[in-house]
């Protein structure tokens, strides 16, 4: 089965993620990937706050979260429809706050259509979005390196949030 049948109704939308409580505030951080960067990226951060990173395409329930930082990457310009469809099931009652995170090869990109979805579900979302240097071929081809990596720890631990 194709990984856009795979999340829908699997894990039941509600189901708390693991998540740090910290100044009482429940974080999570989940990503979306066709290459990895995306997950190299969501696994740094998460694992700076002490949680797992969730992969959209297992269809991660959602449930009382305070902080949901968001990692994708840009195909054609866009966000991956399945983040798409996944981002269209979260309303304000699952998530206060998001923050975005981009992999991106031209950086010229960011999860535009993601931040707007959200917006119009009255989340609220950072203004600030990291966009890490992606690869595509021999473009970008090391990266996200360790410094690209660190760089989104300080993202997250500068307190970019909304
Ligand atoms: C099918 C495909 C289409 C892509 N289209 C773009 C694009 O339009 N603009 C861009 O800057 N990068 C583009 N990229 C590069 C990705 O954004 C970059 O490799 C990113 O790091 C991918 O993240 P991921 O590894 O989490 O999937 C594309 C990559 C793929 C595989």
């Amino acid at each position: 089965m194709g990984r856009g049948h795979r999340g829908r109704g699997q894990t039941p939308i509600g189901m708390t993620i693991p998540a740090k409580e910290e100044m009482n505030m429940k974080i999570a951080v989940i990503y979306l990937t066709k290459t990895g960067h995306s997950r190299k990226i969501a696994n740094a951060i998460a694992g700076e706050l002490n949680i797992h990173a969730e992969d959209i395409s297992m269809n991660p329930g959602i449930a009382d979260v305070d902080i949901l930082y968001i990692v994708g990457g840009i195909y054609g310009g866009k966000s991956d429809p399945i983040m798409i469809e996944y981002i269209k099931g979260i309303d304000s009652t699952m998530v206060k706050k998001a923050v975005l995170l981009t992999s991106c090869v031209s950086k010229k990109f960011k999860q535009d259509e993601v931040r707007e979805i959200l917006r119009r579900k009255n989340i609220e979302v950072s203004s600030e979005e990291f966009v890490c240097q992606g690869g595509l071929g021999f473009i970008g081809r090391k990266h996200p390196n360790s410094s690209d990596l660190e760089n989104a720890i300080a993202f997250v631990k500068g307190g970019q949030t909304p």
